[in-house]
């Protein structure tokens, strides 16, 4: 089955296997080494938050990463800047996962909060894993019905989801708004994309995705935020895995509604 968005199969977002996820098979894949392109991104990310609120040094605040999925260092990049975080997630064995991970994440992590650390205010946490445990929450349901009360975040994450949702750019323009309709005025967020994605297996399974470029992703930002950053990482050690040319990294703060 070919799930592209270039004259493929459509397959809508209510249409993918999302119970079927292979958590362990994907986080396993994608993140038990820290890979130099995370590396790049998770400087950019640190960085961004570190100086918004060393401007806006009201906090902390509530966060917000949705579609975690099988990572954490969206999350983990969140950390320092707020009290409570909302992993936000539709698939029921990805929650699952994700609750399993909160009260003592595992060790594969490490390289990637130490990547953090080289910022200060990450370094003022002395036990990542008990501020972790203690303000982490998992929650099951679709970002397509953000409930209001999760609807006024402080900061907020979204990583490879928004384009690995399903084929359709409709989708990936809503996902995209959902997104930002989950922050307050002001609020700074950081949001990653797979570049022309053709769709992903995990484990045996196959997810559909939407080809979108850095055009395509500073398109979708703008009618919501001010984009202050936008980069394109490459694939210095080639791709993770095939049918991506790259990845993109967006960096900004929500516009008033
Ligand atoms: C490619 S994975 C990305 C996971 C993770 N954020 C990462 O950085 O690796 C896409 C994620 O989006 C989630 N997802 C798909 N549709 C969703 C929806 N409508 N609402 C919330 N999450 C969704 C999937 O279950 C999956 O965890």
């Amino acid at each position: 089955m070919d799930l592209t968005s270039e004259g493929g199969t459509l397959c809508l977002n209510r249409d993918a296997p999302w119970d079927s996820f292979d958590s362990q098979s994907y986080t396993r894949h994608n993140y038990s080494v820290l890979r130099p392109d995370d590396e790049e991104i998770i400087n950019v990310v640190r960085d961004y938050f570190a100086d918004h609120f060393r401007t806006n040094p009201e906090r902390p605040v509530s966060g917000i990463d949705v579609g975690a999925g099988a990572n954490l260092y969206p999350a983990l990049s969140l950390l320092p800047w707020c009290d409570e975080i909302t992993l936000y997630e539709r698939s029921a064995r990805n929650a699952a996962w994700l609750r399993d991970q909160v009260p003592h994440y595992g060790r594969s992590w490490d390289p990637f909060w130490q990547v953090l650390r080289k910022e200060e205010e990450y370094q003022d946490i002395a036990d990542p894993r008990a501020r972790f445990a203690d303000s982490v929450t998992v929650e099951e349901g679709d970002l397509f019905r953000l409930p209001h009360r999760l609807r006024h975040q402080g900061i907020g994450t979204m990583f490879f989801v928004a384009e690995s949702l399903s084929t359709s750019h409709r989708e990936f323009e809503g996902a995209v708004a959902a997104f930002l309709g989950s922050l307050a005025p002001g609020a700074p967020f950081a949001a990653a994309f797979m570049e022309n994605s053709g769709g992903y297996l995990v484990g045996t399974e196959l997810f559909p995705a939407c080809e979108v470029d850095s055009a395509e992703v500073e398109a979708s930002l703008e009618p919501h935020a001010t984009v202050d950053a936008l980069e394109r990482f490459g694939l210095p050690e080639g791709p993770v895995r095939e049918g991506y040319t790259g990845m993109i990294l967006a960096c900004g703060r929500r516009d008033p509604a």
